[in-house]
């Protein structure tokens, strides 16, 4: 499946009054597999791409998919947080933000005798990508941003579901809570969105858009190490 803003375009995303969180939201649909969501349409082949029912996680594989999870986290909340662009600066204090909750999950490891080891290329090549990014492309960096957060809402509670039953000791972690409503919260980030992207032109928009599928790749390379 080749998913371009250019096939996107009049495809409905931009109906009236949806707003461009739409056009990334469905751009975003298709590139999961037909195994991870309803709307998905790629083809599995990588274990990772499997539904998650299916999935053999390792407890040391979670571990550090969690260490790099949070370098990637520590990153975007960071670059938000110094706003080298000034549209950065709406998405602070979202309420959710997942380093501080990490940073917990990962004491918590810790505090059991659980080896907690450093990031590794995953996270790291991920976070250097998006300080990058973040620096010379609002637009491309934003799709990141939105990618991220919304995923671990989505297909976090499946993985965090699974992993929870069957490594964890029904152990729930930080990672997946929120101090308040989460579907309020993700539909005031929409609003925020909507309205950043509201002074973008046809072109920025398509670059936000054709980033998608690079996040993917980059979340789903620290993703997998929940399998090994
Ligand atoms: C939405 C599952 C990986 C980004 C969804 C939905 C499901 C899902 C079931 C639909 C939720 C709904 O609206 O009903 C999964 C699973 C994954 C996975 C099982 C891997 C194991 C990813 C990755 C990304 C991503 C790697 C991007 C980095 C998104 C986004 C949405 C979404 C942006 C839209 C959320 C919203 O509209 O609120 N995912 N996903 N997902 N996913 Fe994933």
């Amino acid at each position: 499946v080749v998913v371009s803003a250019e096939k996107h375009r009049g495809a409905g995303g931009e109906s009236k009054g949806k707003g461009f969180v739409e056009e990334m939201r469905f751009v975003a649909m298709k590139l999961h597999t037909r195994e991870q969501a309803a709307e998905g349409e790629m083809e599995a082949k990588a274990p990772e791409e499997q539904r998650v029912e299916k999935w053999e996680p390792t407890l040391d594989g979670y571990l550090k998919f969690l260490v790099n999870a949070k370098l990637v986290y520590d990153t975007l909340e960071e670059i938000i947080e110094e706003a080298a662009f000034a549209s950065y600066g709406e998405f602070r204090k979202s309420g959710l933000e997942r380093s501080e909750k990490l940073a917990r999950d990962l004491e918590w490891f810790r505090e059991k005798g659980y080896g907690v080891g450093g990031p590794s290329a995953p996270g790291v090549t991920y976070a250097h990508y998006l300080k990058q990014l973040s620096d010379k492309d609002p637009q491309a960096f934003i799709c990141h941003f939105y990618n991220v957060y919304f995923a671990n809402s989505a297909g976090g509670r499946i993985i965090s579901k699974k992993v929870t039953r069957e490594i964890l000791d029904n152990k729930e972690l930080e990672y997946y809570k929120y101090d308040a409503d989460l579907s309020q919260l993700l539909q005031t980030m929409r609003d925020k969105l909507n309205k950043v992207a509201e002074n973008w032109s046809r072109d920025d928009k398509n670059r936000c858009l054709e980033e998608t599928q690079k996040s993917f790749q980059f979340y789903r390379n620290i993703l997998r190490l929940i399998l090994s």
